[in-house]
């Protein structure tokens, strides 16, 4: 499986997120995560489909875009028209998850779905085992602040998924997300995480500390 450092752009200067993307493309990353949130599922609110369509006018980084909504169905077309490239949906908010894979499929584009820490990996057994995804995402931090503290326990439930990856011969990346520091890159690795989201610890140094920081993941 390939190892990606998938920088945060909810970290950048949001007067200025090409500031960000710029950095992440001169450094050689091949990922962006944008993180949507709506202010219900999440208590916050970050940007929206405008915002990720005049970053991708002058961006070929692969956009990876974490909707942390309470409707993501409704907005599935507006971020794709925007030019995501993964579209990732949340498992707890009631709505159709199947349809929305399907329909995300349905546009070209790829698809995760995503757990917060207190969320078990049971939860997404209906849709692992009747929908193909690409990436499962395990929030590290409960989701709607940059900066918080990375939650260990969580890194159980990704030993579990990529169990559960080898034995249905399913082929989706597993990624964290939040508060994810150089430190934590060894014991995720070996509990099997493939895409590690940074996004104040991979703003805040420098060029150097950014280039090791990808290259301890494996990038
Ligand atoms: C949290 C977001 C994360 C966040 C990660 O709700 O989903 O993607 O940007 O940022 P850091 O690395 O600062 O925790
Ligand atoms: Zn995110």
């Amino acid at each position: 499986m390939k190892k990606l450092l998938a920088p945060s752009i909810l970290a950048g200067n949001h007067a200025n997120l090409t500031d960000a993307l710029r950095t992440t493309e001169s450094d050689g990353r091949q990922w962006i995560h944008l993180d949507i949130m709506d202010g219900h599922f999440v208590p916050n609110l970050s940007f929206g489909p405008q915002t990720v369509a005049d970053l991708r006018k002058d961006s070929k980084l692969f956009f990876d875009v974490h909707l942390m909504l309470d409707n993501p169905q409704l907005y599935i077309d507006a971020f794709s028209d925007a030019g995501s490239d993964l579209i990732t949906i949340h498992i707890e908010p009631e709505y159709d998850h199947l349809a929305t894979i399907e329909h995300i499929r349905s546009l070209g584009k790829q698809v995760g779905i995503a757990l917060n820490p207190a969320t078990s990996v049971d939860k997404l057994h209906h849709v692992l085992n009747k929908a193909d995804v690409d990436l499962v995402l395990c929030m590290t931090v409960n989701p709607g602040f940059g900066g918080q503290t990375f939650i260990h326990d969580v890194l159980k439930k990704v030993e579990e998924l990529k169990i559960l990856r080898e034995k249905d011969h399913k082929h989706f990346l597993i990624e964290v997300d939040g508060g994810v520091c150089p430190e934590h890159v060894k014991p995720c690795l070996d509990a099997g995480v493939d895409v590690f989201v940074a996004g104040t610890a991979y703003f805040k140094g420098d060029l150097n500390e950014r280039s090791e920081f990808a290259k301890s993941v494996g990038e």
